[in-house]
């Protein structure tokens, strides 16, 4: 499928201060002159921020890693989950279409977009709020079919528990995320046939209740819900170290040194392997007799 750009776009995108400072702190996470590892995660909070990618975000990116603009454009137009058009305000829907949730009713739901929302995906409805599209398997086969609306799963769907779930998202509600039929996680749909004495101590399973917690289901990510996680960023770093060739550093290095009080050899190398009589390297009985003394020999020249 050709990925193109959308044919009507924004005059500029930037970041809010807090997705920017998380950017950068993502950055750091390379070495230096690498920054552009950090390509994918970057795309991907500009997309968090605005719904979709719009080409003077791309841009924003490139130039904040410090590459060329078709580096950043590969990428986005790679990647299906990288929108490259409008979305619904309140939600872009992905309806799983694979096998698992094809045979148990994902055509019925397809049907619900197509009446409720657009005939066709990557279109916005009519009021802006809602866009959908058909997505491979999203890994929750178990509770098919099922959607990724926003961040989270809805799942067991039918037709009209699809039919309300866009109503109340309509209406500004954020139904609660995981199977629609009651649920717990993915066991049989008939109830536990095993560990039938065990006794959960939560309402929920994690996920849904990590969504719950979270509350960012439908939200456009600001940078401010979640804490920076860069530590490292916090403490002082210390200096490279700078190796006078003569074995000894003149700052202290931060990797281990295997070769640790071994002076460098005449041509300024040091010695790397382990020694012959190293306890690591025990005698073995089939050793070709002679082997550790030829190694010894080659030690000392
Ligand atoms: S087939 Fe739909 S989640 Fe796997």
């Amino acid at each position: 499928m050709l990925r193109r750009l959308h044919p009507v776009q924004p005059d500029s995108f930037e970041f809010t201060p807090a997705n920017l400072e998380w950017a950068r702190a993502q950055m750091t996470k390379y070495p230096e002159g690498r920054q552009q590892s950090a390509i994918i995660p970057v795309l991907w909070r500009a997309q968090e921020q605005e719904g979709w990618l719009s080409r003077p975000a791309i841009e924003y990116c490139a130039e904040l890693l410090g590459m060329a603009y078709i580096r950043a454009l590969e990428v986005a137009t790679f990647y299906f989950m990288f929108q490259l058009q409008p979305v619904g305000k309140v939600a872009n829907i992905q309806i799983c279409g694979t096998t698992t949730c094809m045979i148990c009713g994902a055509e019925a739901l397809i049907e619900v977009c197509k009446r409720k929302i657009a005939p066709t995906p990557h279109t916005l409805s009519a009021d802006g709020k809602f866009s959908w599209e058909e997505v491979e398997c999203l890994g929750a086969c178990a509770n098919a079919p099922m959607a990724q609306i926003g961040k989270d799963y809805y799942e067991d769907l039918t037709p009209e528990t699809l039919e309300v779930l866009i109503d109340r998202m309509s209406a500004g509600e954020v139904p609660q995320p995981g199977s629609q039929t009651g649920r717990f996680a993915s066991e049989p749909v008939v109830g536990l046939t095993s560990l039938v004495d065990a006794k959960g101590h939560s309402a929920m399973n994690a996920s849904v209740q990590l969504a719950t917690e979270l509350g960012e289901t439908l939200k456009r990510i600001d940078g401010t819900e979640v804490p920076i996680l860069t530590k490292w960023r916090d403490s002082p770093q210390p200096e490279a170290a700078a190796d006078d060739q003569s074995g000894r550093d003149t700052a202290p290095e931060t990797e281990p040194r295997p070769s640790e009080g071994d002076p460098v050899d005449k041509t300024g190398v040091t010695e790397q392997e382990a020694h012959a009589s190293s306890a690591a390297r025990p005698v073995s009985a089939r050793e070709p007799a002679g082997v550790r003394a030829e190694e010894a020999d080659v030690k000392k020249d």
